[in-house]
Formats: C-alpha cells, structure tokens, sequence
C-alpha cells in the first residue's frame, strides 16, 4: 500500500467482504399476535416460536450464513463411520488455525465442557474462571468442582470502559491456589471475549500472566476459545504492540498460552452446529477419547457428521483468511451499540464483540433484582417489534447448587446477539429504534415472577407472567 491508498482507506467505512447469493424471508407480525406469543411462551424468550420473530437476536450461536465455499465443502463429507476423510480435513484446519495438536471434535461447545470437566475435575476441586458462562459452570459443578468468579472488578460495572475486561484479576486468582492448594485447583478456565461481561476480551499480556502463575503451580490453563477470533481482533485494536500483526497471527499466539480450550464452533467458526476440545497433553487426550466414544461418538466424528465437519473445516479457515471478516462482523455490532450510546440508552461499554447488552437495571430501576427486570425487558421489547432477545441476568445465573439461594449477579442484562453474516445495517436500524421505544415508555414495564423454575440451567426452559 502507499501511503495514499492508506490515507484513503482511513477516509473509507469498513463493508462486509462478500456479497448475498440467497435470501430467506422472515414474517412481520402485529403487536396483537406478539402480545399473544410472548403469553404463550411464557414471558421467556426461548418459548418462543421462531416463526413469530422478526429479527432474531437472540443468539449468535448456530445462526451464521453458511459460505458457497462452505455448502460447497458440505457435498464432499466423507459419512463413514470411522477415520472419515472430513475428520481429517477438519483435524489439518484446527491445527493451522488454533495450533494445537490433539483435536477431539463434538456436537456442540457443551459437550467438550462435559469431556473435560470429567476427565480432570475430582470432587472437592475449585476451578477459578473469568466469569461464569452458564453451561461451563454446569459441567464444573456436575463433576464435583465449585466455580470461583476471579474476573477483574472492572467486568462488573458495566460503564466502566476498561478496554480489556474480560482480564483475570491475579491476586484473586493467586488467593484461590493460597486458600485451597494448587493440588484442587486442576485448572483455571479463561474465556476469551467474555460472553457475560458484555463480550470483553482478555489482553494478551494478562493471558500470558495468567499462563506463567499457572505454570509455577502445577495448574492447566484451559481456554473457552469459543470467541476467540473476536478477541483476537480486540487485541489488535487496542493492545500495544498487535496493531501490524494479522488476527491469524494474533489468535495462534492466543492459544500459545495455553494447554487446551473448548470451542462452540456454533459462534466464531460459522458454521450451525459443531464443536471440538483442543488439547496439547496426549496423555489427557487419550482419557477424553475415552469419554467421547461413550457419550458423543466415535473418535473421529465426536457428535458431527462427515459434512458438518467440512462445513467447519472451511469456516475456520475462512474466518481468518483476511482481518476483514472478523471487522465488519465487529464493526456491525459497534454500528448497532454506537446508535444505542446516540439515544443515551444504557448498555455495557465498551461496546462488545458479539452484540449490544442493555443495563436492564438502569433502564427498570423501579424493578428490584428478584423481580426479574431483565427478563420483563425482553419480553417488553418482542411484543413493541417482534426483536427477540436473551436474559442474561438473575435468570440465567440460577441457584448456588450449596444453600439453593438465588445468584445475584451485578450484571443484570438483556443481550442483542448479532448473527455473522445474517442481516443488514437496516435491520439493525430497526432494532435500535424499538429499543428506544421501549426505553421511552419504560415506566410502563412491571416485574415478573416464576411459574415454572427448572432446576438445572432455568433460563432455558422456564415459565414466568407479570406481577400484578
Ligand atoms: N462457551 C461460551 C462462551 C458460550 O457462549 C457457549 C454458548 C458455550 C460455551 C456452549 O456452547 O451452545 O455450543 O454448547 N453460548 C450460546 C449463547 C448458547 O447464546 O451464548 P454450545
């Protein structure tokens, strides 16, 4: 480049590197059928019919547009039942793009989570993570481990714009190894563009830190590399010393600091379902092999088929294969969030990888935390335009499994996850202007109780309906 082709780059809004080949309609409905809906579900937006939705925020998880170069891929899966050719492909494409060496591939995030939880948690065990993601502290405390928050403060506050705080504090985590012994601590689990922070991404130097203390004391370090890429693209943005580098060349170095992650491939790796555990250790991939055949499947297809794991193999490759993917996939989100600061609608700063997280605390004052105010939220905002959104607050937190009290989580939130490559800067237009409808009209908005709590991950699941 010279420096005038830089220039006007710099003068030039970034635009998604593809253009659309398909489209698929999606239903507008009227504030009569929503009302009806979000009834009938229950106030939870997981009940829900997706058909009843019209735009549908939410989750960016198992909701990306699929590539030519990926439904092309699809045609060539290898179905047989063991040593598939596809397996083989997706095993090269891991290796090149995360770098490790051991690849156990599974039907979803969660299933690597089961896989190693039981295969290095015993009971009686601590596992300090940087915040807690619902179904990985499920799979810790099911194997007998108890899940200790050692995030930075800074994470909790959503208007603090700390621009790395998904970091781990490491006194906090430095107390954990005093309190219990490094021999119950098997591992710390370090997510990276921390989901329930608002998607914060960890600093490099602070995941090198973090590796070192590990290292002294005889304790793994485990990446929940699930958004990894969005990280990776922080990192370049706002950490001395990455600005030249590729997202490529930032990613490999994230994993580097690592002994292993899990991947729900539903999120960075653009594809609707897969997942895999990366692991360095032979040793530990050999007892994971062991889980794997009994609970996903076999070694060389975990819960995938032979075409969903090409369909993976080309995403992962595609999602690094220029900076340009990963921003204007961030870029989308910042252009939604930045609408957002304009009305002065509070939502967690910065603004975050994977979407636009509302402070239902700051918006419902006049509802109390046990009145679930996060959960109305959302509710309210599906019946003002049909946008579907998440809980992420004292409904997702569920109950300490110790005394049974309710999780009170200082991030009471209602989350706008943006699909990759799905809808349009005018789709994301409408969405900011019901949020400020709903915001206008916030004092109208009550609280809701349970009807139906489950006991094991409620968000999902539960039924709920206004209070008076
Ligand atoms: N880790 C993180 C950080 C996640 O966000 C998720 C899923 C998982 C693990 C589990 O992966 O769903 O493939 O089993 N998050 C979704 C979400 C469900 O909407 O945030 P999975």
């Amino acid at each position: 480049m010279t420096t005038s082709d830089v220039e006007s780059t710099r003068r030039r809004s970034w635009a998604e590197p593809y253009r659309i080949k398909m489209v698929e309609s999606i239903t507008m409905t009227t504030r009569e059928h929503r009302e009806a809906a979000i009834a009938d579900a229950g106030w939870n937006t997981f009940l829900l019919r997706a058909e009843d939705v019209y735009i549908d925020l939410l989750t960016d998880s198992g909701t990306n547009a699929m590539s030519d170069r990926q439904w092309g891929a699809m045609m060539m899966g290898d179905e047989a039942y063991a040593g598939s050719k596809s397996y083989y492909h997706l095993e090269a494409a891991m290796r090149d793009v995360y770098g490790y060496p051991e690849l156990i591939p599974t039907h979803q995030g969660r299933g690597a989570e089961h896989i190693l939880s039981q295969i290095l948690i015993k009971p009686g065990d601590v596992v300090p993570g940087n915040m807690y993601f619902t179904t990985t502290r499920f799979h810790q405390e099911r194997a007998g481990g108890t899940f200790v928050d050692v995030i930075i403060d800074e994470a909790h506050d959503p208007a603090s714009l700390h621009p790395f705080k998904g970091n781990v504090d490491l006194k906090k985590f430095q107390s954990v190894i005093d309190e219990f012994g490094a021999e119950r601590v098997p591992y710390i689990s370090v997510e990276t563009n921390v989901n329930l922070a608002g998607g914060q991404p960890v600093s490099m130097a602070n995941l090198r830190a973090t590796y070192d203390l590990c290292r002294q004391n005889g304790i793994y370090l485990m990446l929940d590399a699930t958004r990894a890429l969005e990280n990776a693209w922080f990192i370049q943005q706002r950490e001395a010393g990455y600005a030249a580098k590729s997202v490529r060349e930032i990613l490999l170095e994230i994993c580097s600091l690592s002994d292993g992650a899990t991947v729900s491939s539903k999120k960075d790796n653009l594809v609707n379902i897969g997942g895999f555990l990366a692991l360095r250790d032979g040793e530990l991939a050999r007892k994971a092999r062991g889980l794997l055949v009994a609970f996903e499947g076999l070694h060389t297809y975990g819960g995938m088929s032979g075409r969903d794991m090409e369909a993976l193999a080309q995403g992962m490759r595609e999602m690094v294969e220029s900076d340009e993917h990963v921003h204007a996939r961030v870029g989308q989100v910042e252009y939604l969030g930045n609408k957002l600061i304009d009305a002065e609608i509070p939502i967690v700063l910065p603004i975050g990888g994977h979407g636009v997280f509302l402070d239902a605390r700051a918006i419902l004052p006049h509802v109390a935390q046990e009145d679930l105010p996060a959960q109305a939220l959302a509710a309210a905002l599906y019946v003002d335009s049909g946008v579907r959104s998440m809980e992420r607050g004292v409904v997702s937190a569920g109950r300490d499994p110790h005394t049974g009290e309710n999780h009170l989580p200082k991030l009471e939130l209602v989350r706008l996850t943006v699909p990759r490559r799905v809808y349009t800067q005018a789709h994301m237009d409408v969405v900011a202007e019901s949020v400020i409808e709903v915001y206008e009209q916030r004092a109208s908005i009550g609280g809701l109780r349970f009807t139906y709590e489950p006991d094991d991950l409620r968000f999902f699941l539960a039924r709920f309906e206004p209070i008076g």
